[in-house]
């Protein structure tokens, strides 16, 4: 089963990023894993990360055109980025899952990280387990989608 794990905004600074707050692990350690954990569950694990929201939108547009499935963290556009949501959106009506993630808990940060504008065209939303967030969310597909214990 095709997945695509895109990163939004600052992930590619993993690991010298605020570690007390997003961990030590880079976003290579956390796509190598992905991979990993995918062929564990039978999924083709593709993960890429921009800062630029035209690109993170082209990729929501792409997948929605070649049936992949999406886990999607995506950073600070999570909290303004009603052009990231419209995308997103187009993804779960055409029946694909979109899983929204996030490496800490939004929920118990800054005001600002409170709300999400993808949440709710979102399939899910796994937040606050540092890297697991990302296990937890290829777990959820093979689940839901593959039939897996
Ligand atoms: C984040 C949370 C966002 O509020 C923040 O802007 C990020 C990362 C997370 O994974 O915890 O860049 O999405």
């Amino acid at each position: 089963l095709p997945v695509v794990v895109l990163n939004g905004p600052n992930l590619a600074r993993l690991g010298v990023r605020e570690p007390e707050i997003y961990g030590i692990m880079t976003l290579q350690d956390i796509a190598d894993r992905c991979r990993t954990w995918g062929q564990e569950l039978d999924l083709d694990v593709d993960v890429r990360q921009t800062d630029e929201e035209s690109q993170l939108v082209a990729w929501l547009h792409q997948a929605v055109d070649t049936r992949t499935h999406v886990v999607l963290n995506p950073a600070a556009f999570t909290h303004y980025s009603y052009a990231l949501r419209d995308a997103a959106a187009q993804v779960t009506t055409s029946g694909l899952t979109l899983i929204e993630i996030h490496l800490s808990n939004p929920a118990t940060r800054e005001t600002f990280r409170h709300h999400s504008v993808v949440a709710g065209v979102a399939t899910g939303t796994i937040a606050g387990f540092g890297h697991l967030s990302y296990r937890l969310a290829l777990t959820a597909l093979a689940t839901t989608l593959l039939n897996k214990p």
